[in-house]
């Protein structure tokens, strides 16, 4: 059918500016400083510090912008890092990123089963909405929605992240949608699905 593809070569000139901008080989120039913390393929060492392979360029992009201005997401360890990027540099450093391989970490197995059955089916009582509604059935989100990859990810990282859109001090999700759903999450409950989405891939 002609129309469909006229509407997916309109949609693909929309959206390319978004993702072809970076260049990876100068990404990966650029990330020799990111390297220290973010490790050399994007995964890092110390459970505090995201894992950063594989994540949707257009995510990557908005946080490193969002550090940048420093208003809804702030941090002494990206601060600095940050302030002398250009636009161009860190469409360069999001391509890069985007092209490693996930880790594929492991989920410990004490709570596992209640971790699942938070990320799949979200908790009525408590009104916490499935994960799994935003960030897919294997936690690699959604690019074009700005849903971030999450599998993988250090789950100490990932709780703090749960409690800092919880206590207000990340405000950068669109619609409030994580500080929404993080307000009705006990601690208990973030832990728990932090190491279930450690080992999902
Ligand atoms: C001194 C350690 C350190 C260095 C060096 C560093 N970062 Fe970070 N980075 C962090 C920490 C800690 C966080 C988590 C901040 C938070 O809690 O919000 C972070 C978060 C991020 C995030 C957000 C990830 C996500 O999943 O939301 C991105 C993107 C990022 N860093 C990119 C970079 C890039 C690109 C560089 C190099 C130009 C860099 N970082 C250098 C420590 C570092
Ligand atoms: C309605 C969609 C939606 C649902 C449901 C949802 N999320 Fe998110 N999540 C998002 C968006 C959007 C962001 C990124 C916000 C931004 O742009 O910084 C995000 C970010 C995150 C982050 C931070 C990622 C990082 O690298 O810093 C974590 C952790 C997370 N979500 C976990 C969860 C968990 C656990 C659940 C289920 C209890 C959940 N999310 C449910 C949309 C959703």
């Amino acid at each position: 059918m002609p129309h469909n593809i006229l509407l997916l070569v309109l949609f693909s000139l929309i959206t390319t500016p978004l993702f072809a901008s970076g260049n990876i080989k100068a990404g990966e120039q650029k990330s020799i400083v990111c390297a220290a913390c973010h490790g050399t393929k994007g995964i890092s060492t110390n459970p505090m510090w995201p894992n950063l392979a594989g994540q949707h360029a257009v995510y990557t992009l908005k946080q490193l912008k969002d550090f940048k201005i420093g208003k809804h997401r702030n941090d002494p360890s990206m601060t600095g890092m940050v302030a002398n990027l250009s636009e161009q540099d860190m469409q360069d450093l999001a391509a890069f990123y985007a092209n490693l391989p996930i880790n594929e970490g492991h989920a410990k197995k004490k709570d596992l089963l209640l971790g699942e059955k938070l990320y799949r089916a979200g908790d009525f009582k408590d009104k916490v909405t499935a994960c799994i509604a935003c960030h897919g059935p294997q936690g690699l989100g959604n690019a074009q929605a700005g849903f971030p990859v999450i599998s993988g990810q250090h789950s100490q990282y990932a709780v703090q992240q749960l409690m800092n859109f919880k206590q207000g001090k990340r405000t950068n999700d669109l619609n409030s949608i994580m500080q929404d759903i993080s307000h009705r999450m006990s601690q208990k409950q973030m832990q728990t699905v932090a190491n279930y989405l450690s080992g999902l891939h």
